[in-house]
């Protein structure tokens, strides 16, 4: 596999061409934003993690059924995945109430939803990501109904999981983000990252954060909650 020209780069990963139209390559960095870019940062060793989880909950989601992306790794901070088309569409999923959620609805952070809540932006900086809903969405051409049936069948299913898998690791669940793609035949599958840097992981006794929100809260200790989170994906893995 030869890596080529670079097509994309955004704020947390690079992308790569190679010698097959089909696949591309990430590269990973270290480099962290907040609010849409207005905060900026380094998070030292970031990329190897987010390259890393990111690929072993893929592979568990692949087991699970869910098509991904991703193909293989290839190095600590690279790895080939599917070349798609991005749907532009962030879609998040909230267990427990956080973040925006929480600031607009005016509610306490940490209330369990009976049900998981989904919920839609427009993937687009300049506007700075506004929510959105299906019909939106509809009109605005960003997807058919049918691709955002799917998405939502799919990222509930995907919640199933990551909500188990991650309560066996002593974590919880709170939210997180989620971006599909497109395949060259139109299939749609999960595309882009899952990692400390797109969910929100409460450590289930004290309810510690051990993930981005250290970065965009200045809670200090931000390469330590990451570092955290990977070990206890490696304690499960050897478990
Ligand atoms: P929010 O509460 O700020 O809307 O964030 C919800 C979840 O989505 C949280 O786990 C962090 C993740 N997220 C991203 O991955 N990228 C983003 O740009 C934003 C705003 C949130
Ligand atoms: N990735 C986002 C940004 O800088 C924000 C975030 O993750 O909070 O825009």
């Amino acid at each position: 596999m030869q890596k080529k020209e670079q097509i994309y780069e955004g704020k947390a990963k690079k992308v790569f061409a190679t010698d097959d139209p089909e696949l591309v390559i990430v590269d990973y960095k270290d480099d962290a934003t907040a609010f849409n870019g207005l905060k900026k940062g380094t998070i030292v060793g970031k990329g190897i993690i987010n390259n890393r989880m990111s690929n072993y909950l893929m592979q568990m989601l692949e087991k699970a059924g869910i098509p991904t992306h991703f193909v293989r790794e290839l190095s600590e901070r690279e790895t080939v995945v599917r070349k798609v088309q991005i749907v532009p569409l962030e879609v998040i999923i909230r267990n427990l109430s956080a973040g925006s959620f929480s600031k607009r609805y005016g509610v306490d952070e940490g209330i369990r939803f009976d049900e998981p809540v989904i919920e839609f932006s427009y993937k687009n900086d300049e506007l700075g990501d506004p929510l959105l809903n299906t019909s939106h969405a509809l009109a605005l051409k960003l997807a058919t109904a049918a691709e955002i049936q799917t998405i939502r069948d799919l990222a509930l299913r995907i919640d199933e999981c990551l909500k188990a898998f991650w309560a066996e690791c002593g974590v919880t669940l709170v939210d997180f983000k989620l971006e599909f793609g497109r395949t060259a035949d139109g299939t749609i599958i999960l595309a882009d990252q899952i990692s400390p840097d797109t969910f929100r992981l409460w450590y289930s006794k004290t309810g510690e954060k051990l993930e981005k929100d250290r970065f965009r809260r200045d809670l200090g200790g931000v390469e330590e909650a990451y570092a955290e989170v990977m070990k206890r994906v490696n304690a499960h893995d050897r478990a």
